[in-house]
């Protein structure tokens, strides 16, 4: 028999035991606590520098709606300090159901502290042993739709024991924190759920986002050279990719509502989930539109200046330079499974929406408004 420690607070009968998320300060946590909460669950977060990020938490739960004050004093939601892969608490102050881990390093390319390396891999593997010291037997992991790399088989939903041909260093410790979580969840008597977003930008309805990366990184480049002498309105901007390729990018307030639904149906656990869209918009198509809100004319080149007579124009070198980064994501089609995502959608009647004019419009008017992340 388990004894409890008796200082240890119980749930209440009838309530399910707290979820502990790490990564609530950035988009996606943010996004998925607020969801969470307004469906009734009890969170105990882990946030780095407590003291100075409480207020920003406050704030982006306040952007999503969810009175976080009322629930703190309540009880429902608990703030403790937390960095991967040093520094987590040594105890908690309620019994944990499941971690729902969600922090990690989205940069592609290693920085003096070993990131990404440090926090999706070492840092996923240390939150491991922390949970098993906790016994906390469940975990939702937020990986990538990109562990993958540069594959052109189709994607599945599965976790490879090999490594992919990666592209930068973050898909490499993404699938090295992926694989550790999926062979802690063989072990007896736990559970590993995994969910592989593709790109992920802003909410459907209002845009709004606090992440600018992805295609972000594109839009400000249009919206900058249109106000610069680089924008030649007699020449088109010719984007480089190929013929069939696009770009998957979700909307976060979709993931948010997928994941908190599996997260509430245990027998949705222990899968994995390529939570990506079903009907990515094509590069060329993506470009047609966010030209005609910029006017900017874009049009689609295989490789402009590499095989022709036409030479880069400055403009285009400017374009290229700016998203050399998001090219890799945006010049080939990428295919994946989407068996279990597909089943969820069923069971919950929601599929993600597809990209229009309007749609992406609102995110490029939410990301404007907001200075594309940067101070004004
Ligand atoms: N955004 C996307 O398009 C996308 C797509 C696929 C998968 N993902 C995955 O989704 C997750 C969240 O991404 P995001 O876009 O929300 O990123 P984000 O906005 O940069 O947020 C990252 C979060 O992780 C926390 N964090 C980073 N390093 C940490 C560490 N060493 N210890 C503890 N916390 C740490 C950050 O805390 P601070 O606020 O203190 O920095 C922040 O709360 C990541 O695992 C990412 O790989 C994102």
């Amino acid at each position: 028999m388990h004894l409890m420690d008796p200082g240890e607070p119980r749930a209440h009968s009838g309530e399910k035991p707290f979820l502990l998320l790490t990564g609530v300060t950035g988009f996606v946590g943010s996004v998925l606590l607020g969801e969470l909460l307004q469906r009734g669950h009890r969170c105990v977060t882990l946030i780095r520098h407590p003291g100075k990020n409480r207020d920003r938490l406050l704030g982006l739960l306040s952007d999503r709606g969810v009175a976080a004050e009322h629930l703190l004093g309540s009880g429902r939601l608990v703030i403790l300090g937390g960095s991967l892969p040093d520094e987590l608490p040594r105890s908690l102050p309620h019994p944990v159901g499941a971690v729902v881990h969600v922090a990690g390093s989205t940069r592609f390319n290693p920085d003096p502290t070993g990131d990404p390396c440090r926090t999706n891999d070492d840092g996923t593997l240390r939150l491991l042993r922390w949970m098993d010291l906790h016994a906390i037997t469940a975990i939702h992991h937020v990986s990538t739709a990109y562990i993958f790399g540069d594959s052109p088989e189709h994607a599945p939903e599965a976790v490879p024991d090999t490594p992919p041909p990666f592209r930068n260093a973050y898909e490499r410790s993404k699938w090295r924190g992926e694989r550790h979580v999926w062979r802690w969840g063989r072990r007896p008597g736990r559970t590993a759920t995994v969910y592989r977003p593709s790109i992920v930008v802003g909410d459907w309805r209002t845009g709004y986002t606090t992440q600018f990366s992805g295609p972000y990184i594109a839009f400000a480049a249009l919206d900058k050279m249109r106000r610069t002498d680089l924008h030649r309105p007699d020449q088109p901007l010719r984007i480089a990719a190929g013929r069939d390729a696009d770009l998957n990018f979700i909307p976060v307030d979709y993931l948010a509502e997928l994941m908190a639904s599996i997260i509430e149906q245990p027998e949705s656990h222990g899968l994995v989930y390529n939570l990506v869209h079903p009907e990515p918009i094509p590069t060329s198509t993506l470009f047609e539109i966010a030209g005609r809100i910029f006017g900017v004319r874009c049009v689609h080149h295989e490789k402009p200046g590499a095989d022709g007579p036409a030479p880069m124009t400055p403009g285009e070198r400017r374009f290229l330079a700016t998203t050399r980064h998001l090219n890799p994501y945006l010049s080939r089609p990428h295919r994946f499974e989407r068996t279990n995502t597909s089943h969820i959608e069923q069971r919950i009647a929601r599929s993600c929406p597809r990209w229009d004019e309007p749609a992406i419009g609102r995110l490029i008017e939410f990301a404007r408004r907001r200075h594309w992340g940067r101070k004004p």
